[in-house]
């Protein structure tokens, strides 16, 4: 790693660099709260089902971030999770795609495997992110000159040297699925795919926690990750933070225009962003048994 040289930046101006030191400062603003909250007994309410549960805290957290961000940038649109949208929907050159908790569930369980994640998008390219992990105080970050781990830049110079890492046995695989709705909707293909991965590779991890995954994969700290049916706040941050440290980050699946469009049109948390499955590989990665798994579930969804 190399200590981070991008010049000082001004608040509210709406380059890349700007934009990740607002992003910032708002997600360090949540971090207080948070950590006074973890393992204090947070109560909650099933969202959809006992395993997507929403508290008092992911709503407060989130009317932080709506009130940082778009005091810093009137002009902006603010997507967020819990239901802030600001007034300027669709119109506005730059968007923050926000989730103010990802990982409730371990948040309420007292597992510190959550992390608060914010994207700025500007015509909806990703320009600049941020994953706040308050727990263990890390910010993962990235702007158009590379990613960050606090202030220090991630530096890939070495890995472009390396011999690509293949090998799955020595690789280390974050997913959350199956979840028990993929096990509903995939049947015994769910858990044959599962056990495939854990006997393929040597470490296989369930954080359900997806920005504070690919953040991890950013790092370098894990090799591989995939997910199936996450929202565009769910990934928007972290999958940019893995393309700018040098990875992989990739949408796969069925998400053309036409559908995408029908599809945003009869559901508010469909993001252009969205698509039925994605894949990230951090550095120097590769894994063909990952690939090819997600491949073999999506046509199996397709044909019903
Ligand atoms: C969850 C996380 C998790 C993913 C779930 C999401 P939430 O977000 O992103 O990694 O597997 O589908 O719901 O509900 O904790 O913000
Ligand atoms: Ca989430
Ligand atoms: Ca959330």
């Amino acid at each position: 790693m190399t200590q981070d040289s991008s010049s000082a930046v001004s608040p509210n101006a709406l380059d890349s660099a700007s934009l990740r030191a607002v992003a910032i400062a708002a997600a360090q603003a949540t971090g207080p709260g948070l950590r006074a909250a973890f393992r204090g007994g947070v109560t909650s309410r099933e969202k959809t089902n006992a395993h997507d549960l929403v508290t008092d805290f992911d709503e407060d957290t989130e009317r932080i971030l709506a009130d940082y961000l778009l005091n810093a940038y009137p002009e902006s649109t603010f997507w967020g999770e819990e239901d802030t949208q600001s007034d300027s929907a669709g119109g506005a050159e730059l968007e923050w795609i926000v989730d103010p908790i990802d990982g409730t569930s371990n948040f309420v369980h007292g597992i510190a495997l959550f992390s608060v994640s914010i994207a700025a998008t500007i015509n909806q390219e990703l320009v600049a992110a941020v994953v706040y992990d308050p727990i263990a105080e890390i910010v993962f970050s990235a702007d158009e000159f590379g990613a960050y781990i606090n202030d220090t830049k991630i530096s890939r110079e070495d890995d472009a040297s390396q011999p690509l890492r293949s090998d799955e046995r020595s690789l280390s695989l974050l997913t959350d699925y199956p979840s028990a709705e993929a096990i509903a909707e995939d049947g015994p293909l769910a858990l044959e795919a599962f056990g495939d991965l854990v006997t393929t590779f040597a470490t296989v991890r369930r954080p359900v926690s997806s920005a504070q995954s690919l953040a991890h994969v950013a790092a370098g700290w894990s090799d591989v990750w995939f997910g199936f049916g996450l929202k565009a706040w769910d990934i928007a941050a972290g999958a940019f933070i893995v393309q700018q440290a040098g990875g992989h980050f990739e949408a796969i699946g069925d998400a053309t225009a036409d559908t995408l469009a029908q599809r945003i049109s009869e559901d508010d948390d469909v993001h252009p962003l969205t698509a039925p499955a994605y894949f990230a590989l951090g550095p120097g990665v590769e894994s063909e048994t990952t690939y090819g798994w997600i491949t073999r579930i999506l046509e199996h969804r397709q044909r019903g």
